[in-house]
């Protein structure tokens, strides 16, 4: 199943009813009984059941912008995606809470998908930067946490998200978007190895592989030139009391060590 923006949908629907309109007008020349006229009134009936669709899935389905009163389902969300994925228990939720907060969050990309009144996923971004070799500063963005409902995963909505934010970071004038995690999924997007382009992560030697950080340039040709180091923005580190005293505010839930986890 594909998901579509509020944009799309609406983009769509101005095309299919411009076209249904024309029909309609056609069809009125046409003789009834006649091949034409069946073939029309087919078309005609197509274009309908198109319409209704698109507006059942306008009401049903929103990517927006996150607003101060989602911060707690979304943070829920978050916590519920992360739980047991990558450590017992996780940190996410608690970075997201905080993050707000600081001035390297771009309030512009913090987007959420409502669907149905409930929001079944959510991404933020944060400013960072590469410190290159020869001692400029160069600044770019990292998104994450991205999540998405347990039981909502694997249909596209992270994929949407993604998509629709890296658009708008590119119109923002973003020229890069740096990522770590699993290169078979955020390939996809076109994000390439770090060290591919030059840029290495903080803290590991430049001659060790590092599929999981990777970099994609939204400006063609941004980091042409630059090799340097990548390091997480201070609001991705947080202290375990403090995540252990944020997540007792949320219902109790089992911390289990599994394997696949990272730590
Ligand atoms: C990762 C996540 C955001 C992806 O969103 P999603 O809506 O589930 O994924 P989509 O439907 O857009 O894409 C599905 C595809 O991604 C793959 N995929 C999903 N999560 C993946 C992961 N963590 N690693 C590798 N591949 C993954 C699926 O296997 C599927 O592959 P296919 O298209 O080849 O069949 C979501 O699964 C999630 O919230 N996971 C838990 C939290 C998390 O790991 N966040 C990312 C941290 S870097």
């Amino acid at each position: 199943m594909n998901i579509y923006t509020t944009e799309e949908l609406l983009e769509a629907r101005r095309s299919i009813t411009s076209t249904l309109n024309k029909c309609e007008k056609v069809i009125l020349k046409l003789q009834p009984g006649k091949s034409q006229h069946t073939l029309m009134a087919r078309r005609i009936a197509a274009f309908r059941i198109a319409l209704d669709l698109i507006e059942r899935e306008l009401n049903s389905m929103t990517i927006r912008l996150e607003e101060p009163g989602d911060y707690r389902e979304v943070e829920n969300l978050t916590r519920e995606a992360f739980w047991n994925k990558y450590r017992p228990g996780c940190f996410e939720h608690y970075v997201l809470h905080r993050y707000r907060d600081r001035p390297e969050f771009v309030k512009e990309l913090d987007y959420v998908v409502e669907e149905d009144g409930k929001i079944v996923a959510h991404i933020m971004y944060s400013r960072a930067q590469i410190t290159a070799d020869d001692g400029s500063t160069i600044p770019i963005m990292i998104f994450g946490p991205v999540s998405v409902l347990p039981e909502k995963q694997g249909k596209g909505y992270g994929s949407k998200l993604i998509r629709h934010t890296l658009d708008l970071a590119e119109k923002l004038g973003c020229g890069a978007v740096a990522i770590t995690g699993d290169p078979g999924y955020y390939h996809r997007f076109g994000f390439v190895s770090g060290s591919g382009l030059g840029i290495y992560y903080n803290g590991l030697p430049r001659s060790e592989e590092a599929p999981f950080f990777m970099v994609k340039e939204l400006k063609e040709g941004f980091l042409e030139g630059i090799t340097g180091v990548y390091r997480d923005p201070e609001g991705y580190f947080v202290e375990y009391d403090d995540v252990e005293a944020f997540d007792a505010k949320f219902p109790p839930k089992e911390k289990k060590k599994l394997s696949g986890q990272l730590v």
